[in-house]
């Protein structure tokens, strides 16, 4: 996954470099081992070729003082060391740490390594987006990588939605980490258009099925950088995308019908995120609303969209999609018996949504850790 492009993120790897200071608790020795003898991590961030890893970061919070940057990362092996880098630059290097015996990882294939970092910043030196990467090694090589944005303000600056609007996309009521996995999610799907486009052309960007703009929120302040630039969500839920309209400025939302057309003239957006959307629709809902999408990006634009593609053997169907079993959370809000828990086969999603666009990638556990991430291209 390359890092952001180019020029504004020039600027901050100096800012983190001018305030790092050695871990003083920690009893590793990084001055008597460079990067390059742990595990040759570059100095500059270059791992396009490393799939993102299954795991997590711990609450980033800073205040004053050290800043810890914790969590996990699966890797087929026990990891030996990780590498931290901020806005693409290499800042500390550290031993990665076993896991207890009763830490839990649900679904998990492989081993859960721990990651801990302690960083000392200043907080009015911050940016107010770094992108924070860590790399897990064997003693050899990197293996698997994680990748976040972070906010320091965003507890002040970030609204909160209500509990239960949260909970009916999220299943989780915490405030702290529905905004906090949200904006892991817009660093994902940034990150993986940054790839494909150059951000700063965009002028239209839609996040589609928006829910209480837990991604959207993100979305739109990353892109207030760019003057020219218009951010828009919608969804089927009135009372969420209520919720935005009141509380998320500079944004577009509006609510829309559960089935195809929208309003929006054809050719509108440059690209469309959508996360965890086409996860609950049946699959002809699923074509229906990807000929939509087509028909709203302009020829050459991108659509980001996740999927589910584990689930239990048992249920995978020889036709590679399960769609079968109706979601209760939106009640109410959709159509009987539309909202789905829907799982799909990679080889199913490449070969039923190449009739609607160029599908440019699959990256399995793209999205949060949880869901796959499909990247597509309207044919010119
Ligand atoms: C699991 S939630 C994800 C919400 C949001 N994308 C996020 O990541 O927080 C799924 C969302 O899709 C919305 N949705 C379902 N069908 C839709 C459709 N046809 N068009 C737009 N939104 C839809 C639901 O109302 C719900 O808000």
């Amino acid at each position: 996954m390359k890092p952001f492009s180019k020029s504004f993120w020039r600027a901050l790897p100096a800012i983190f470099s001018r305030h790092l200071r050695e871990d003083k608790t920690s009893t590793h020795d990084h001055a008597a081992e460079t990067p390059a003898t742990l595990c040759a991590l570059p100095e500059r961030s270059d791992f396009e070729s490393l799939a993102p890893g299954v795991g997590y970061f711990g609450a980033l919070e800073y205040t004053n003082g050290p800043f810890p940057i914790n969590g996990w990362l699966l890797a087929p092996q026990q990891l030996k060391t990780f590498g931290l880098y901020i806005d693409d630059a290499l800042v500390q290097v550290v031993p990665a740490q076993k896991t207890p015996p009763d830490f839990g990882v649900i679904n998990a294939k492989g081993v859960p390594s721990l990651f801990a970092f302690l960083l000392s910043e200043e907080s009015a030196d911050l940016p107010s987006f770094a992108r924070i990467q860590v790399v897990g090694c064997t003693a050899e090589k990197p293996v698997r990588q994680l990748a976040t944005f972070f906010r320091p303000a965003m507890n002040s600056s970030v609204p909160t939605p209500p509990a239960e609007l949260m909970e009916r996309v999220t299943g989780n009521r915490d405030g702290h980490l529905v905004k906090a996995a949200g904006l892991r999610c817009c660093c994902e799907f940034l990150d993986t258009l940054s790839r494909y486009q150059d951000l700063g052309t965009i002028r239209r960007v839609l996040d589609w099925g928006c829910g209480c703009g837990r991604v959207t929120v993100h979305l739109k302040d990353f892109f207030s950088r760019y003057p020219d630039a218009e951010v828009y969500g919608c969804d089927i839920d009135r009372e969420a995308i209520g919720w935005c309209q009141q509380n998320i400025d500079a944004a577009r939302f509006s609510t829309i019908e559960p089935f195809p057309p929208t309003n929006w003239p054809a050719n509108t957006f440059d690209a469309v995120v959508s996360c965890s959307v086409f996860t609950h629709l049946a699959r002809d809902v699923q074509h229906a609303w990807l000929n939509e999408m087509n028909r709203i990006t302009v020829p050459g634009g991108i659509l980001l969209a996740s999927v589910v593609s584990k689930f239990p053997v048992s249920r995978v169907p020889p036709g590679g999609i399960y769609d079968d079993v109706v979601d209760v959370r939106l009640e109410g809000i959709a159509p009987d018996g539309y909202y789905r828990s829907t799982h799909q086969t990679r080889d199913y999603t490449l070969r039923e949504w190449s009739a609607h666009f160029d599908v440019l990638e699959f990256i399995e556990n793209g999205i949060e850790s949880a869901q796959d991430l499909v990247v597509m291209r309207k044919r010119v």
